[in-house]
């Protein structure tokens, strides 16, 4: 069976250094592989993207490959065909598939059927490619670390959950900042929670989130799927917005970030997303860069 990346936890931990360091080489040009000469990726998306869609085409053209953009208004996986004949079929066109949709379960079984990687392009629970590009951008940063604390605040979602699934594989000091409703997936954070080289704490208490952290990291109160919520999680979460008061409570050092697309003064305040700590459009270029090192490394072991 072909090496997939759906989760976090595809990778061991030393996978992820090499990841890391290949994604480092690859940035400054130091080699440039084509791993997908002469060959296709799919790129299946079921909701919307620019980072996600822009990154990967331009990845795979640059691995040498040719990317096919494709919507569940073509495909309707599930529906019109299993997922498992899907997965099937694709395998005799593609070298790669990417698919970004709503079910981890669909992204696991596509992997399960498929003779060629799949990647996780985001789902409801988890966005791996997300999560390991940020990782790329704190050492890029702040380099020579071998912990960094990390606070989330607000929504407990899929990007939240793949910090989460981080900590079971590198040391990292995790606090969550979020109300008692909007925790992140139990499971996940008990396995987080359990691992004896990071620590975990969900606090509904926004200082006590921050206090001295390395990196302040937010994302939208209403993901994907889930913008009939808004209201609600706004009313829920504005104790968590990241503002330049509750960032001064971070150390000075405090690098912001934010995987974007931002709804800019909720969330985020322009001034913290503009101001001098902040890194996230050095983020979605990242995306670009580890991609590439994580299509590789799926390549080479295949
Ligand atoms: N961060 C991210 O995945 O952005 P898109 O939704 O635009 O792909
Ligand atoms: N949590 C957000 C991330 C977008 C990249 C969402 O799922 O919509």
């Amino acid at each position: 069976m072909a090496r997939s990346f759906v989760r976090e936890t595809d990778f061991t931990a030393d996978e992820i250094r090499q990841v890391i360091s290949q994604c480092a080489d690859m940035k400054q040009g130091r080699t440039q592989p084509t791993p997908l000469a002469g060959k296709s990726a799919a790129l299946i998306f079921t909701k919307e993207s620019l980072r996600t869609r822009l990154s990967f085409e331009v990845g795979v053209s640059e691995l040498g490959g040719a990317p096919i953009y494709v919507t569940d208004a073509e495909i309707k996986l599930g529906q019109r065909e299993s997922v498992a004949d899907a997965a099937r079929v694709l395998s005799r066109y593609v070298g790669l598939i990417m698919i970004r949709t709503f079910e981890q379960e669909d992204v696991e079984e596509l992997a399960q059927y498929a003779s060629v990687p799949v990647v996780n392009g985001l789902t409801d629970l988890l966005h791996p490619c997300q999560i390991l590009g940020d990782y790329f951008t704190i050492v890029e940063h702040k380099p020579g670390q071998d912990r960094y604390s990390i606070c989330y605040l607000g929504d407990g979602n899929n990007i939240v959950n793949s910090w989460l699934n981080l900590a079971t594989l590198l040391p990292l000091d995790l606090r969550i900042g979020t109300d008692d409703d909007c925790h992140p997936d139990p499971a996940l954070l008990k396995a987080a929670q359990a691992s004896a080289h990071s620590q975990v704490l969900v606090t509904s208490d926004p200082k006590e989130a921050v206090a001295g952290a390395d990196v302040v990291y937010t994302d939208v109160w209403a993901s994907m799927g889930q913008k009939h919520l808004a209201e609600e999680k706004e009313q829920k979460l504005r104790r968590f917005q990241l503002n330049s008061s509750l960032l001064a409570e971070a150390d000075r050092s405090a690098l912001v970030m934010h995987c974007l697309p931002a709804e800019r003064g909720k969330e985020i305040t322009d001034e913290v997303m503009d101001g001098p700590q902040s890194v996230v459009f050095d983020q979605a270029e990242n995306r670009l860069h580890i991609q590439k090192a994580i299509m590789l490394f799926l390549l080479e072991h295949s």
